[in-house]
């Protein structure tokens, strides 16, 4: 076990106070249970105010050594990686560290043999396939910057990507599974090179025996190259602050950020934090069921458990696919016993009922966790009754792409966990909530724009190509601090429950509501599968508050339309009353099953004209449906 693992709620409180006051000594002990080619010379350096943080400067690493290598005497025979093909009766992949030590360094001796080096940008374009997660350490073990896209960005979205960091390289698959449909990847990559001349050359990885048309001197089989490639790759020795990968925010407004990430802190970070959140034990097994291509995918698939040495799931295929109990199946049949997913899952198999967790064996599971929307009151009593009551805990966990790890958890066994409420910060996390004109608010039961005042070793350095609006986005709204975007409320136990996107939050004739604090309610009711809440002009009250529900099996809607209504009025006050709520067959959401308020809201507002770019969203068509149904009614 590391020495850095909280063992109980003392040890919390104690490392908490000692990351805030001996900090550099704190992280300093963290970082001695890492393999470094050169020590570091300061513990931390730079200052949020100028906006130049640095860790661990002067040391030499790479962290594919902390990932592999390193393992290779004390578990090199160890599971690190088991592929759950989107076919149930398909292939199942299994990696020890020791092979996939070796697929590393095969596939960093085939990037390098096509020109790869330290420091350039490949971009990897690929279904949830193990070779996916071996290019990005390959990019990591040469020094190149990984910059994953989403298998299915459309062609126009990938190429954006591509020519914003300058990629050299495209490696994609010819297909992708989704479902019982395949995302052509090959096709939309070619499509997408048209505009990008700074690739040279491209890799296909064949996966989904698509027909695809091969570019004559640019592009290059992986079976070709890679399967006569050396076992042993000699690990670039990183500067501490040299970049370690790019990724893509979904961005719901304006051009897509380059989110950048570098390689000690980041390191350090993902791996403590995945340890203290887990707390796997050694024969445990981990599944995240989220995609390599966020941050959740980046951090919480490969990073924290790789470095952490433990054993993890790795799903091919959409979670419903072929049916709604996939889900259990794979839990079931790898006897997982971690499993870490969006709350969508919970949401999902409680709108289908309980059926399918009563045909699997789930004894095994000990922990279901949590992350990028609110678990909704309703779902996390549901998921406690049905799933297992005692045994299995929910955890939530909130952080985002720019803090490379989870910052707020509600961890099982070590601190009080309340439903609905994120939790409590990790030790190394100092937030404060913030009013309009940056006074800290303080006090219990209070709520304000949510910020972290000191800089903690993973979070992102830069926008690439962009720092200007880096600090314009993140540290120039409150001076000094990292201004996450969101709106918080902490209660008197010290625990944090998100209120909304700050920009989220409606203006009621001077009563601030949360719209998710709204959406919870709303969701209690049990005709009610989601709903979505954004603010309109009224001439009034300033704002008006405009509900869209996804119900099921209503009979009535106007009952359930009043109901609703009476509900809000009931829970919050006569303010809180909405002006206008509609039926709708389903909400807008990103990829990563984000709903885009954004949308709605511009609907809600009388302006469609305005929606914007649409590429990213799973479902465009439901916009059109939503817009005329507001403009019939
Ligand atoms: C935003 C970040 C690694 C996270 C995946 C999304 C929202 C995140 C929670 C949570 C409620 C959450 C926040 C945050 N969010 N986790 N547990 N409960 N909201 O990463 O795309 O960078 O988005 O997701 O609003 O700011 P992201």
């Amino acid at each position: 076990m590391n020495s850095y693992r909280i063992k109980n709620r003392d040890d919390y409180d104690r490392h908490y106070r000692r990351g805030r006051e001996d900090a550099k000594n704190f992280w300093a002990e963290i970082a001695e249970n890492f393999e470094w080619m050169e020590r570091w010379e300061k513990t931390q350096s730079g200052s949020l105010t100028n906006v130049d943080v640095k860790w661990f400067e002067g040391a030499k690493l790479n962290i594919t050594v902390n990932c592999l290598d390193r393992h290779l005497k004390t578990r090199g025979e160890k599971t690190a990686l088991i592929h759950e093909p989107s076919d149930p009766n398909g292939a199942v992949a299994r990696y020890t560290y020791r092979e996939l030590h070796h697929s590393v360094c095969k596939a960093a001796h085939m990037l390098q043999a096509i020109g790869v080096q330290k420091g350039d940008r490949v971009c990897l374009s690929m279904g949830m396939v193990p070779e996916l997660l071996i290019t990005m350490l390959a990019c990591a073990r040469i020094g190149a910057i990984h910059s994953v896209a989403l298998a299915g960005l459309e062609s126009k979205s990938l190429a954006d990507r591509i020519s914003d960091a300058g990629c050299t390289v495209l490696v994609t698959g010819d297909g992708a599974f989704q479902g019982d449909k395949i995302i052509p990847l090959k096709d939309i990559a070619d499509e997408a090179l048209k505009n990008c001349p700074s690739v040279k050359k491209v890799i296909v990885h064949r996966r989904g025996n698509c027909h695809v048309s091969m570019e004559e001197g640019r592009d290059l089989w992986w079976h070709e190259i890679f399967d006569g490639m050396p076992q042993e790759f000699d690990p670039r020795g990183m500067e501490a602050e040299d970049p370690l990968f790019i990724l893509y925010t979904s961005g719901s407004t304006g051009r897509p950020k380059g989110i950048l990430h570098t390689c000690a802190g980041y390191m350090v970070w993902t791996a403590y934090t995945f340890d203290n959140i887990f707390q796997m034990q050694r024969d445990d097994i981990y599944w995240c069921a989220i995609d390599i291509g966020w941050i959740t995918g980046h951090s919480y698939m490969v990073y924290g458990p790789l470095l952490n040495g433990a054993s993890l799931v790795m799903y091919e295929g959409a979670l419903e696919y072929p049916d709604r109990g996939r889900l259990w199946e794979v839990v079931d049949k790898y006897r997982v016993t971690h499993l870490y997913g969006a709350p969508a899952i919970v949401r999902a198999v409680m709108a289908h009922g309980a059926e399918a967790t009563k045909k699997y064996d789930l004894r095994t599971l000990k922990v279901m966790g949590s992350v990028r929307n609110p678990i909704a009151q309703k779902a996390w009593l549901w998921y406690c009754e049905n799933v297992d009551k005692e045994k299995c805990r929910i955890l939530d966990t909130w952080w985002q792409t720019e803090t490379g790890a989870a910052m707020l958890v509600s961890f099982t066994s070590i601190t009080e966990q309340q439903h609905t409420f994120e939790g409590r910060p990790l030790p190394g996390v100092y937030p404060v909530l913030l009013d309009e004109r940056g006074k800290t608010v303080t006090g219990n039961n209070v709520s304000g724009n949510f910020c972290i005042e000191r800089a903690w070793p993973g979070m992102a350095r830069s926008i690439y190509g962009d720092h200007r609006r880096f600090e314009q986005t993140y540290f120039k709204p409150y001076p000094g601090h990292y201004f996450t975007g969101d709106n918080y409320y902490r209660n008197e136990l010290g625990l944090f429950k998100i209120k909304g996107r700050a920009d989220d939050i409606i203006n009621v004739a001077g009563n601030r509501l949360g719209t998710i604090e709204l959406e919870n309610i709303i969701n209690q009711s049990e005709w009610v599968v989601e709903s979505a809440v954004v603010g309109f002009p009224h001439e009034d009250k300033g704002q008006g508050i405009y509900v869209y529900i996804v119900a099921k099996g209503v009979e009535e809607e106007e009952k359930l339309v009043d109901q609703i209504k009476a509900t809000l009025e009931e829970q919050i006050g006569i303010f809180a009353r909405p002006d206008k709520v509609q039926l709708v067959s389903a909400l807008p959401k990103t990829r990563s099953g984000k709903i885009t308020h954004r949308i709605l809201r511009a609907i809600a507002e009388g302006n469609p004209g305005s929606l914007g770019d649409m590429s990213a969203l799973l479902n465009p068509n439901v916009v059109e449906e939503i817009r005329k149904a507001v403009i019939s009614s």
